[in-house]
């Protein structure tokens, strides 16, 4: 984001979350000091479900971002939104935080309602935007200052919690630089750091290691997995990255504005059942038709190599090579992953999801075969 427009950004982020601010400050005070309790729970659910999404749409004119989902995140769980670009992964986050309004549909965030009871909400939460929100031109200690006013926290508590949550990213030696001079890792931190800085119950974070080096992803998560040990807080964030959906305690696997599948990571992949193998050949298209017609398999290109499932992996490898007439250059056989759920429900790898349009011809043949399942 150039730096011109950081002070609007930051100011709309500032205005959006607190505009009833100093009626609530008092409030908001008291919600520092009050770690630990959630708010009322209505509509019969599940009594430690802290975010609870109910038949949740999300129309955008004739995009229909979010279409009728239901889910249920509960006290103390990372849960993890997995899906490709325009999946409806930011929408849904902006209506559970009160920053869009749902087309039809009901969220409850801590307890509260999130169409009705916006204040009460933001009160509990705190959100690390996909895109950052941090005023470059001031430094991190000026920008976490500023959030700490924004919020009402006690300024007898501001000093500690700083220090507490600055040390938490590694970044309290660097208080006094401008934020511009951070690197992006850096910038990220700052930001989870500032997310937590008012004792949120539950914390958002949309794609918090996007576009950040492995490095500093695994840097991240380590942060991310220490504060569940010291804060009492649930986590609901969303990713394209699979590794990334592995750190979840439950995942939603999120498809074109619908949840396709709900479950720990491991249940996913044990889900499946089936080993992914890989193989180039001397033609591939050929190769494809010949597995229909000599195994009934049904195999696609994925990631330049001709991919499918089958129950055994290392027992159907030899008979391929034993009874295809198409020379196979390479084979890899792998157990299943969450790229292969992703597939299995979608019919497509999330890489290619993201690849644009090119394949929607795959999709619904996977839908038409699967029996419409989406
Ligand atoms: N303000 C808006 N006006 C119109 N369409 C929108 C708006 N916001 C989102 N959309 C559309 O809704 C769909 C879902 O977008 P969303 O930002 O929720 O996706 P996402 O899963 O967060 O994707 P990404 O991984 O790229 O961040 C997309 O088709 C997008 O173009
Ligand atoms: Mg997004």
């Amino acid at each position: 984001m150039p730096e011109s427009n950081a002070a609007p950004l930051a100011a709309l982020h500032a205005i959006r979350l607190v505009q009833s601010q100093s009626r609530e400050a008092s409030e908001v005070t008291a919600q520092v000091s009050r770690k630990g309790e959630t708010g009322h729970l209505g509509d019969g659910r599940s009594p430690d479900a802290v975010i609870s999404a109910s038949g949740l749409v999300k129309r955008y004119g004739d995009v229909e971002a979010v279409r009728g989902i239901d889910f249920e995140v509960t006290r103390g769980e990372t849960f993890g939104f997995l899906g490709p670009n325009g999946a409806g992964k930011t929408t849904t986050i902006k209506i559970l935080c009160t920053l869009a309004d749902a087309t039809a549909g009901r969220a409850l965030v801590a307890g509260f309602d999130s169409a009705t009871s916006r204040d009460a909400v933001r009160r509990n939460i705190g959100l690390v935007f996909q895109d950052t929100t941090l005023d470059t031109y001031l430094t991190a200690e000026q920008n976490l200052r500023f959030h700490a006013e924004l919020y009402g926290v006690p300024k007898a508590a501001v000093e500690p919690r700083m220090r507490q949550v600055m040390d938490m990213v590694g970044l309290w030696d660097r208080k006094d630089s401008l934020v511009s001079t951070y690197s992006g890792g850096m910038q990220r931190r700052l930001e989870i750091a500032r997310g937590l800085l008012h004792a949120p119950h539950v914390l958002f974070l949309d794609e918090p290691t996007v576009g950040l080096d492995p490095q500093t992803r695994s840097s991240i998560w380590a942060y991310i997995n220490d504060l569940k040990k010291r804060e009492d807080i649930t986590i609901f964030l969303t990713t394209h990255y699979m590794d990334e959906a592995e750190h979840c305690d439950r995942i939603a696997i999120i498809d074109h504005g619908k949840i396709v599948a709900v479950d720990t990571p491991e249940a996913l992949k044990a889900s499946i059942g089936k080993d992914r193998v890989q193989i180039q050949t001397a033609d591939d298209p050929a190769a494809i038709r010949a597995l229909d017609d000599s195994f009934g398999i049904q195999a696609a290109m994925h990631d330049g190599a001709v991919t499918f499932s089958v129950a055994a992996g290392e027992q159907f490898v030899p008979r391929l090579f034993a009874e295809f007439s198409i020379p196979i250059r390479s084979v890899s056989v792998s157990r299943p992953s969450l790229d292969d759920v992703f597939m299995s429900y979608t019919g497509t790898t999330i890489r290619d999801a993201e690849g644009g349009a090119g394949n929607e011809f795959m999709r619904n043949m996977h839908r038409m075969r699967s029996g419409g399942r989406r």
